[in-house]
This record gives structure tokens, C-alpha cells and sequence, in this order.
């Protein structure tokens, strides 16, 4: 049978095809934090063609004009390209659940078709609360929207979470996919978009030097680090009804882990990418019973910490809080992957707000060697390769070596690659890849449906556990690298985490 389509290779098209770009919850959040400031940025490298028209739709009451004010206060740019996507910008006000606003945005996109030539294509791009993405998929469905009048292209962006269990999620899937092919639909997850998460595939495929060691025979352990030094902030209420374990690890911990550690695609194909993450992910072992996760899952929520002079709040006093909740604002996790390249090598992963540092790390450690006989100090750290993706962004290789002296003493070294070093100063920030990807229509950054479905399933059984126990969620100090238990669950292997301020 002949191929459908012939496999893409890395490199995609420098420009975006004309379009409109409909942004529901226009006048929200994300919106003015990202969305904005990011489409600002693709103007002004001008990437965006003329025929690319932003519309914005929402609740509040604003005139074209009014939201073509908003957009300049947030889009601060002189460049001609900005000022022209702002002049072009509409907007249309309704609720969601009204199919008048439907009917509105209908007439108004096939008016912009004819005006701005977008050639009837459209994205739709849903920075809403989560809860709303299912029922403005069933009414753009409704309304006829999910098709183009001219045989163009449209698609649907949503931003993680992608429900809030594995049955939510489903139920999610099943009013998008009433409306939208699997195709059209682009789930974000930024992480994927950050520049060194992608240097990982750069790091592991464009090299020959690494591969013959990527296994069991030659790595100890893998460790993977999401730490934030912030705490919840104004996102409180959000922060109650999700916790770390569905914040960062369901989605972005468990996206860097599939990429680092899956097998070889056959090639750059979106979907032999995406086939290669949902392989992996299978091969996680799933948490099998109360015992289990109580031996493999820890939890712990910040208390008031800092210091005398920068006293920190802990949790359950943020805005929007619960005083007595039991919400986890850390996770660790040891995993193990049951396939033929990783079995016995395990993999633990640490989240957590208001620890000591912000630091975002995949860290592989190696083997030691069989023996130490000739040097007096053996008390080296394992040698290891790490990937920073936050705050540096970079790759070291840790190892041992000489002491300058007549001691034969070994110290420890590395050998650093800062990433941005010798780079075009055009490097794109997430939000900017993710729209452009949406727009160009490459989905390798995406997540499929079938990842999420996967990933809940993984982390479900250990936040059905916590919801169930009766046990306290365990306190660390706000400043701290979590629970007493965090340090434990590694500790029996022992290994030591590598951040830990020892
Ligand atoms: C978001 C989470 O997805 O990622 C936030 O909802 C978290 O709680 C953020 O702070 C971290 O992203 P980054 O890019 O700052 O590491």
C-alpha cells in the first residue's frame, strides 16, 4: 500500500498560512499573559502573513476597539507588523452556552474570509476553564463551525488539564471527538514546547555517542526534577481542586519522561513520535494496591517556613485555600518501566511547590565503575548527564577526575553545554511555538488523546489512595526539598536525590 503521506523531516515551513485565530476567553488570563505577548512575538519576526486575523470571544461586553486596546497594552511593539495583526482584531461577546454567539462568530468569520482572504481557515483556541472545552466543541459542532465553508483547515487547541481523572477525561474525548477528528485537535502540554525538552530529541537522534549507553546496562537510575520556588500565588482556588500530582506530574512529568526515555522513532513523523511516548508510558508499571503506592508515591504540602526576615505562608493560608486541606503541593514518585531497555533501572520523580530553588531537571546516573582500588577517596558521586531545562537551559556530564597534586584524590567535574550559547537570537518561547506549531498544523508537540488516557491511568490509583487515607498528608517547611519521606523513598534504594542541599 502506498504511503499516505510522505514522513516529515524536522524542519518545517518559516511562515504560517493565512487564518483566523479565534480565541475563546479572550479577555481572561492566559490570554493577556501569554497568549498576547506570544502572537506579538510571531508578528514581529514576521512569521504571521497579512491574511492572519485575531479574533477574540468571551463573556464581557468589549467593542472591536476596546479589545483592540486591550491587545496593544499587552502586545507593546512598534513594530508595523504588530500594529497592523491589532488594527485587524475583532471581537465577538457572548456566553458559551448561547448559540447566538455561535451564529455571531459564523457570520463574522465568513465575512473576514471574504475581506482578509483567511481562505475559510480557522484555529480555535480555548484559553477557558477546562470545564467549558467539551461544551464549546458541541456548540462550534452545532453551529456548523467545525467545518470550513471552503474546504479549508480547522482545528482545536486546548491547554492541559485534560479532565481530572481518567473518566473525565474520557468523557472530555467523547464531546470533542462528537465534533473534531483526532487531527484537528492540538492539546498543549508547554513543556513539550520548551527548547531544551526539544534539544532532548536534538541530544539522543543526532548522535551516535549516546544510544550505546541510553540502557540498563550502563544507567543506575533516572531522576526527574520539576522544582518551584514559588508557592501557589493567586491560583489558590485552581490549586485546591488539582494538587502537584495533577498539575505537573499527569502531564508535564510524565511528557519529559516518554521523550527521554521511549525508544528510537523511525522517524520524525508526528505520529511516530507520539506512537514511541505512548509505548513508554504503557510500559509504566502501574501502581498495584494500597501497599504499593505507600511504598512507590509520597506526598507532602508546605507549612509556613522562610526565614525571620522573609517568612513564607504556608499553604493553607494562601487566598483561596482551604485552612485545613490536605492537597499536595509535592510528589515524589519511584517508577519502574517494564520493557527490555529499562527493566530494573528505576526512575524517581520529584515535584513540588516552595522548595529551596526552581530548578527543572532530567538527570540520568551511571553505573558505577566495578572498582575504586586505586584512589583514596571513593566517596564520588555517580557520574551522570543531565538535562537543565530551568533556570539554565543546558546539558552537563558529571564524572570524576584527578586532583592537580601529588594525591591521586578525585574531584568532582563537568563539562557544561549552555544551550542559548552561539544560538540566532530568534529562539521562540513556548507559547509562541505552540501557536505557530497549531497554525502550520504540526502536531508532534501535541499530545494525543490516547497519552492522556494513559497518563491518568497512571497517577489515578495513587490520588484515589490519598483521597481515601486517613493518615495526615505529611508537612515540609515552605523553603525545604519536601517531606522527611521523600528523602526515605529514596534513601532504601541507596541513592540520594540530587538536589537535597546535602
Ligand atoms: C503549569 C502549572 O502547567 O506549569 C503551574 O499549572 C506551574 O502550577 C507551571 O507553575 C510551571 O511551568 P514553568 O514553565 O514555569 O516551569
Amino acid at each position: 500500500m502506498p504511503e499516505v503521506q510522505p514522513p516529515p523531516t524536522a524542519a518545517g515551513p518559516d511562515r504560517t498560512p493565512p487564518c483566523a485565530l479565534v480565541i475563546f476567553g479572550a479577555s481572561g488570563d492566559l490570554t493577556e499573559r501569554k497568549l498576547l505577548p506570544a502572537l506579538a512575538q510571531l508578528a514581529a519576526e514576521e512569521v504571521l502573513p497579512r491574511e492572519l486575523v485575531l479574533v477574540g470571544v468571551a463573556r464581557t461586553q468589549l467593542s472591536d476597539d476596546d479589545f483592540r486596546a486591550r491587545c496593544r497594552k499587552t502586545m507593546s511593539s512598534s513594530a508595523p507588523s504588530v500594529e497592523r495583526l491589532i488594527a485587524g482584531a475583532r471581537y465577538v461577546a457572548g456566553a458559551y452556552d448561547d448559540p447566538a454567539t455561535f451564529t455571531a462568530l459564523d457570520e463574522l468569520l465568513r465575512q473576514i474570509d471574504e475581506t482578509y482572504g483567511t481562505a475559510g481557515n480557522r484555529v480555535y483556541y480555548l484559553a477557558t476553564p477546562q470545564h467549558l472545552f467539551g461544551p464549546i466543541a458541541v456548540r462550534l459542532g452545532a453551529a456548523g463551525l467545525d467545518k470550513s465553508p471552503t474546504g479549508g483547515f480547522v482545528r482545536l487547541v486546548i491547554e492541559k488539564p485534560f479532565g481530572w481523572d481518567e473518566e473525565s477525561a474520557r468523557r472530555l474525548y467523547g464531546d470533542i471527538s462528537s465534533v473534531f477528528a483526532e487531527e484537528q485537535v492540538f492539546r498543549i502540554d508547554h513543556y513539550l514546547a520548551k527548547e531544551t525538552v526539544q534539544n532532548l530529541l536534538a541530544v539522543r537522534f543526532a548522535n551516535a555517542i549516546f544510544e550505546p549507553i541510553w540502557n540498563r546496562t550502563w544507567v543506575d537510575n533516572v531522576q526527574i526534577t520539576v522544582a518551584e520556588s514559588i508557592g501557589v500565588e493567586n491560583r489558590g482556588g485552581f490549586y485546591e481542586t488539582a494538587g502537584a500530582m495533577r498539575d505537573i506530574v499527569q502531564n508535564h512529568v510524565l511528557q519529559v519522561l516518554s521523550l527521554f526515555l521511549m525508544e528510537p522513532p523511525t522517524s520524525f513523523h508526528p505520529e511516530a513520535i507520539r506512537d514511541e511516548k505512548l509505548k513508554l508510558l504503557r510500559a509504566i508499571r502501574p501502581f498495584k494496591d494500597e501497599e504499593d503506592v505507600a511504598r512507590r508515591a509520597v506526598r507532602g504540602q508546605y507549612a509556613r517556613g522562610g526565614t525571620r526576615e522573609q517568612p513564607l505562608p504556608g499553604y493553607r493560608e494562601e487566598p483561596g485555600v482551604d485552612p485545613v486541606s490536605s492537597v499536595e503541593t509535592f510528589v515524589a514518585l519511584r517508577l519502574h518501566i517494564d520493557n527490555w531497555r529499562w527493566a530494573g533501572v528505576p526512575v524517581y520523580v520529584r515535584t513540588g511547590k516552595r522548595l529551596p530553588q526552581r530548578i527543572t531537571e532530567v538527570a540520568i546516573e551511571f553505573q558505577r565503575p566495578p572498582q575504586l582500588p586505586l584512589f583514596p577517596s571513593t566517596d564520588l558521586e555517580p557520574d551522570a548527564l543531565l538535562l537543565q531545562v530551568a533556570p539554565s537551559e543546558g546539558l552537563s556530564i558529571r564524572f570524576g577526575a584527578k586532583t592537580p597534586g601529588r594525591s591521586f584524590a578525585i574531584r568532582k567535574a563537568s563539562m557544561d553545554f549552555a544551550y542559548r550559547e552561539g544560538a540566532a537570537p530568534d529562539h521562540a518561547e513556548a507559547y509562541e511555538r505552540v501557536i505557530f506549531d497549531a497554525l502550520v498544523g504540526d502536531p508532534t508537540l501535541f499530545i494525543r488523546a490516547d497519552e492522556v488516557g494513559r497518563s491518568w491511568r497512571i497517577v489515578d490509583p495513587v490520588i484515589a489512595h490519598w483521597a481515601r487515607s486517613a493518615e495526615p498528608i505529611p508537612l515540609y517547611q515552605a523553603g525545604t526539598w519536601g517531606p522527611r519521606e521523600a528523602k526515605e523513598l529514596i534513601s532504601v534504594d541507596w541513592r540520594r536525590w540530587r538536589h537535597s542541599g546535602r
